[in-house]
């Protein structure tokens, strides 16, 4: 009798689901609703952007070369030595998986800081890799990062460390002197600077790759750039590791749009100031607005999204989602933890958005508008 399928799985994929979106899909069924759930950006792509899409647009009958000009600009911006030291991924997800598959064989450990971004877990688990969850520590009504935590965490089958530099959902950077202690250990540390932007490249740790070869900083468009949708982030490390993993790479991973359409973003820095000051600016705004609600804890972001605790006002942070749903906005919720049931996530939207946010959480609240 032949084996059946299932028989022929290897054991660790059996059952991973294709991964959806459940709230990004309903958004684009229904393009109505305000997405402040995705830590999207809510300005569309500028001219210069635009013009590099339609330009290569036109060529798209040819295959990509391997991004040499945008990888040497790349390179300038950060201060390294040339193309050698970056990677080119369609968004910085799928550079986890091209870093992922180099260090990572079934039974091997990947340390992550908690709460934290869902893909490297995915990435993780599709290689048979085991999870180590390394909780933020909850103090003062705050969540701060345990680096001497993630230390003690450290096995002989620990092959990645992967913190968020700053981190989501909690909008905050670790110190500089922490990131220096791990990468101390030798152990393959990447460092995830997706929103890195918002704050300024002086509050990367970009520089740590020129000493210690076994940090990798990870990149994207998709936030402070405001190009998710088009799919491209990188990988900064040096040159004998980006030698190793872009052993990884799908030829032709990233396209010819992607490409020149990053490089046009990369010049357009009066673009990018733009919708830092945009996004900088909104975040007070609404962190002003809704600190005054009492017991409400707004947390301090360097991001273009913002943490909130609901649980001491007595109310959950599914309700305050519900309530915002019936005004057609969706946020995103957050998993009970530190014995608190009110979490929740804001994204920036447009001005008329992050003006109607305020109003409803406020009015669910019983603020005053
Ligand atoms: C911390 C963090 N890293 C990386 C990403 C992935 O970005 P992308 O795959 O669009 O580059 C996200 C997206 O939300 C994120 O929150």
């Amino acid at each position: 009798m032949a084996k059946k399928i299932e028989e022929y799985y290897v054991p660790w994929v059996k059952g991973i689901p294709m991964y959806i979106s459940e709230h990004i899909e309903k958004a684009w069924r229904n393009p109505a609703l305000h997405r402040m759930m995705s830590n999207e950006n809510p300005n569309a792509p500028s001219q210069k952007v635009l013009d590099a899409m339609v330009k290569y647009s036109k060529m798209a009958n040819r295959y990509p070369d391997q991004g040499l000009v945008v990888r040497t600009k790349i390179a300038e911006i950060n201060k390294l030595d040339g193309p050698q030291n970056v990677m080119l991924g369609n968004g910085s997800s799928e550079v986890y998986d091209n870093v992922f598959r180099m260090f990572i064989a079934p039974g091997d450990e990947v340390i992550q800081h908690t709460p934290c971004f869902g893909i490297y877990g995915l990435r993780g688990k599709l290689l048979g890799a085991t999870m180590v969850n390394v909780p933020m520590v909850y103090k003062d009504k705050y969540l701060h990062y345990d680096p001497d935590s993630i230390l003690k965490a450290v096995t002989p089958k620990t092959k990645i460390i992967v913190v968020a530099n700053p981190n989501n959902p909690t909008g905050n950077f670790m110190d500089a002197k922490h990131f220096v202690t791990i990468a101390e250990t030798g152990i393959p540390f990447v460092i995830d600077e997706a929103y890195v932007e918002f704050s300024g490249l002086g509050m990367s740790q970009v520089a740590l790759t020129r000493k210690y070869s076994n940090v990798i900083v990870t990149r994207t468009l998709s936030k402070a750039y405001g190009l998710a949708g088009m799919r491209f982030g990188y990988a900064l490390a040096a040159k004998q590791v980006i030698d190793q993993i872009a052993g990884s790479l799908l030829p032709w991973n990233v396209g010819t749009i992607p490409m020149w359409a990053a490089l046009a973003a990369f010049e357009d820095t009066e673009g990018l100031a733009e919708r830092v000051h945009f996004n900088n600016s909104a975040v007070d705004f609404i962190t002003e607005s809704l600190s005054e609600i009492p017991g409400f804890v707004v947390f301090p972001s360097k991001a273009n999204y913002i943490l909130f605790d609901c649980g001491a006002t007595g109310k959950t942070g599914k309700e305050v989602l519900a309530y915002a749903e019936t005004k057609g906005i969706i946020l995103r919720g957050e998993s009970q933890k530190y014995g608190s049931d009110g979490w929740f996530r804001v994204t920036i939207g447009t001005q008329e958005e992050n003006r109607m946010f305020v109003d409803t959480v406020r009015e669910f609240f019983g603020m005053k508008k």
